[in-house]
């Protein structure tokens, strides 16, 4: 099965795609993620991706493109996988559709998540992650059972970077004119699942689950 995840920023995609890929078993693809271990890693792509990262805005197409047309084509990939954050603008989604097509293959199905902006924001400024195993926490909805600790490994909680206010706030604005025309782009296709993010996230999950059977 070969999957997208759609939605705004913190709108639950990373939890989702953790309960997707057990279920299913296919590899969770999320630029995002990628990214942010090449920051960390101090390479030459975390180099060029870090500022735009920090300041909410995308990074360019070309950058991000290479990157899922080299990831898809790996072994791990033959039976489907699921992408989260990615596509994120037309040019995005056609790259995609070009390269899956050179492989006679296809999307199944898009699962677009949606919440207003008022709780994206909450949950977004809530988040924790682990430095180790980057396990996701939430400080009201999905708390560590020791402040600042990992439940599963008793490594470190962070925030993300980019999960200040100010930020957060740019990446809804960024979500909203050059991500959302991609659920237009979608529906057109016939592959939109549209599934309501502001349920606790067993029900989110149930209802998407409902929606691919
Ligand atoms: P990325 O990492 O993809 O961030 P995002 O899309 O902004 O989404 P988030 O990861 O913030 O949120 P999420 O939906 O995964 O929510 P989560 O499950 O963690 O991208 C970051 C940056 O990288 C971009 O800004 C851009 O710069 C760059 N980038 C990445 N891909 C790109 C691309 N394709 N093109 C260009 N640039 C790209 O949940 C959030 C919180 O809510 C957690 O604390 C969680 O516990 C809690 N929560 C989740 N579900 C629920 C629920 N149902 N009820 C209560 N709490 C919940
Ligand atoms: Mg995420």
């Amino acid at each position: 099965m070969r999957l997208i995840l759609l939605g705004p920023p913190g709108v639950g995609k990373g939890t989702q795609a953790a309960a997707i890929i057990e279920k299913y078993s296919i590899p969770h693809i999320s630029t995002g993620d990628i990214f942010r271990a090449n920051i960390k890693g101090k390479t030459e792509l975390g180099k060029k991706v870090e500022e735009y990262m920090n300041k909410g805005l995308l990074v360019p197409d070309d950058l991000v493109v290479s990157i899922v047309k080299d990831r898809i084509v790996k072994d791990d990939c033959k039976d489907g996988f699921l992408l989260d954050g990615f596509p994120r603008t037309v040019a995005q989604a056609e790259a995609l559709d070009e390269e899956l097509s050179k492989m006679s293959l296809v999307i199944d199905k898009v699962i677009n998540i949606e919440a207003e902006k008022d709780i994206l924001i909450e949950r977004a400024i809530g988040r924790r992650i682990c430095k180790d195993c980057g396990a996701t926490y939430h400080v009201k909805f999905s708390p560590a059972k020791q402040d600042g600790i990992c439940d599963k490994c008793g490594g470190e909680l962070y925030q993300r970077k980019d999960d200040t206010l100010d930020t957060v706030e740019k990446r809804i604005e960024v979500y909203l004119e050059q991500t959302k025309p991609l659920i237009d782009y979608y529906a057109k296709k016939g592959l939109l699942l549209n599934v309501d993010g502001t349920k606790d996230k067993k029900e989110v999950f149930n209802d998407i689950v409902k929606a691919l059977e």
